[in-house]
């Protein structure tokens, strides 16, 4: 197939997704990912046909490095692009991150709008021009697909912008991203803007135009999909539209959005539509950031019907009241047909239709795990295996085990908790007691493994409905020697035992951070604050 045929199928033109879930995305404040998350992310975005990964800001820590270097080396089928700001640094650590990837890609930006030149970079235009000229060309030395990037593109006027894109295109760039960085744009703008400059600046037919937005006036979604109209043909966007304050485009809601209304945007993605329920709980697991629950596409209600109205329609017609069917994004219905006589066979089967793929260990262990959780369980849910089988991960190298728990809480306090870790093997209890039950677990854990790291962040909520739901808890802890933050998550009918086991494997993952980091030279342990572009 031509390079111009598979542009083009059935007459429709190819909109290329570049996501930036696990750096755009990654960088917004508590959206933090540890290394195996990062992993995880990104294969299921390679998995579903994603076209570029964005798997970082390479320069920004040692933990950014080792991942896009890692999932560079994994990814089977995607571009994978590392972030640089306009700083030959900058450019050969992302260089570097990525040059086993079979796709590389650096992706190089610099700001162009007067207030940011003015406040931020104190440059002049003429001093901006030159850096373009050099990053990209230095960027071009290293790799041969280049992105360059204008910060705050849409409040930049156009002839300026103009001479900034024709040098970026001199110089080597291949793509050409005009970013909405502040969400400032509107679709007619935005539309307008990217024709103009297609119009005006030379050679820009050899390049790719690529829209990146952000959802300040709640117009990300809109304004990518007017850009393609102005002839950008790449949208950068993020799973659960995860990203700086309040956020980028939503991957879900362009790529249903570009297949549903086919009639009227003549564009197909390469994305696997099936698997975004999917990647959407994943991220939203990975990232702590829960999805709303009436998100489009993949929020829990996104395909519920309440209203009488409404459920007499769906009753005769689903298409009286659903433009998309729930299986087309991956959101079968929750099932009730998991129980305690469940087998083996049923119960892997399950694990397949919600995507999971489990080695024979693995899937026995999640068996045995399911079993005690219908036993003490009326209904399982879907949800309820993927927390079970999503906790489940990495605990073969953990020091430190929960055994048992008893809590004694209620209106007279103390509430105290008596608690048996196993920790290297070894059996250790301790009784202690606190402001509340979840505060007397972790002090008993503390007393049992004396540790600096610090609390961060504490979060609950509810698997499914009813009384007998299983809690989902997560635990961030800070240890601020090593600069680093690992998140622990459990889940477990028993509020306080998912409490003390998402504390517990959160600790673990610190301690094997710390065993790494003991490995590492000294100097890559400097731990660079994570500030992102
Ligand atoms: O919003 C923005 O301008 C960015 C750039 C780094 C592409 O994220
Ligand atoms: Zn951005």
């Amino acid at each position: 197939m031509s390079a111009k045929d598979k542009a083009q199928q059935n007459g429709k033109d190819h909109v290329i997704i570049f996501d930036t879930t696990l750096r755009d995305g990654e960088q917004s404040p508590g959206a933090t990912m540890t290394f195996e998350e990062k992993l995880e992310v990104a294969e299921l975005l390679d998995d579903m046909g994603v076209d570029v990964i964005e798997a970082g800001f390479p320069i920004a820590s040692q933990g950014d490095f080792e991942a896009v270097s890692e999932i560079a080396q994994r990814a089977k089928k995607a571009t994978i692009a590392g972030l640089a700001r306009a700083i030959p640094a900058d450019i050969i650590r992302a260089g570097e991150a990525v040059k086993h990837a079979g796709r590389p890609r650096i992706h190089t930006f610099v700001s162009t709008s007067p207030i940011h030149l003015e406040h931020q970079m104190r440059k002049s235009q003429e001093e901006v021009l030159d850096i373009i000229t050099s990053t990209v060309t230095l960027a071009r030395d290293l790799v041969e697909d280049v992105e360059w990037s204008a910060m705050d593109a849409t409040r930049t006027p156009i002839e300026y912008l103009c001479r900034c894109v024709e040098a970026a295109i001199k110089a080597g760039a291949t793509t050409i991203n005009l970013p909405d960085t502040v969400g400032y744009t509107v679709p007619d703008e935005i539309r307008d803007m990217f024709k103009s400059i297609r119009e005006q600046v030379p050679s820009s037919d050899k390049v790719v135009f690529s829209a990146h937005n952000h959802d300040d006036l709640g117009m990300a979604v809109a304004n990518s999909l007017a850009a393609l109209d102005g002839g950008v043909r790449q949208i950068e966007c993020t799973i659960n539209g995860l990203g700086e304050r309040a956020g980028n485009a939503a991957l879900e809601e362009i790529v249903m959005a570009v297949k549903t209304r086919g009639d009227v945007m003549p564009y197909y993605t390469n994305v696997d539509a099936s698997k975004l329920t999917r990647a959407s709980k994943l991220v939203s697991a990975a990232s702590s950031f829960p999805v709303q629950f009436n998100k489009a596409i993949v929020g829990r209600n996104a395909f519920a019907h309440e209203s009488g109205i409404h459920q007499d329609g769906m009753l005769k017609n689903t298409s009286t009241y659903e433009i998309m069917t729930p299986d087309s994004v991956g959101a079968g219905k929750t099932s009730l047909v998991m129980g305690k006589h469940s087998g083996r066979h049923a119960f892997k089967t399950k694990l397949e239709e919600l995507g999971y793929d489990l080695s024979d260990n693995a899937l026995q262990d999640a068996f045995v795990r399911f079993k005690d959780l219908a036993d003490r369980k009326k209904h399982v849910y879907d949800e309820d295996i993927e927390a079970l089988v999503d906790e489940n991960i990495a605990t073969a190298e953990d020091r430190v085990k929960l055994e048992s728990l008893t809590i004694i809480a209620g209106t007279h306090g103390p509430q105290s908790a008596t608690l048996t870790l196993g920790i290297d093997g070894e059996h250790k209890t301790v009784q202690s007691t606190g402001n509340g039950p979840v505060d007397a677990a972790f002090n008993a854990i503390q007393q049992l493994v004396p540790h600096d790291a610090k609390l961060a962040l504490y979060d609950v909520h509810a698997v499914t409905e009813g009384t007998d739901a299983q809690a989902e808890v997560t635990v961030r802890l800070e240890d601020r020697d090593l600069g680093v933050s690992t998140t622990g998550r459990a889940a477990d009918p028993d509020t306080m035992v998912a409490s003390a086991k998402a504390y517990i494997s959160a600790m673990n993952k610190l301690e094997q951070r710390r065993v790494r980091g003991r490995l590492m030279p000294a100097e890559q342990l400097a731990v660079s604050d994570r500030r992102g572009p």
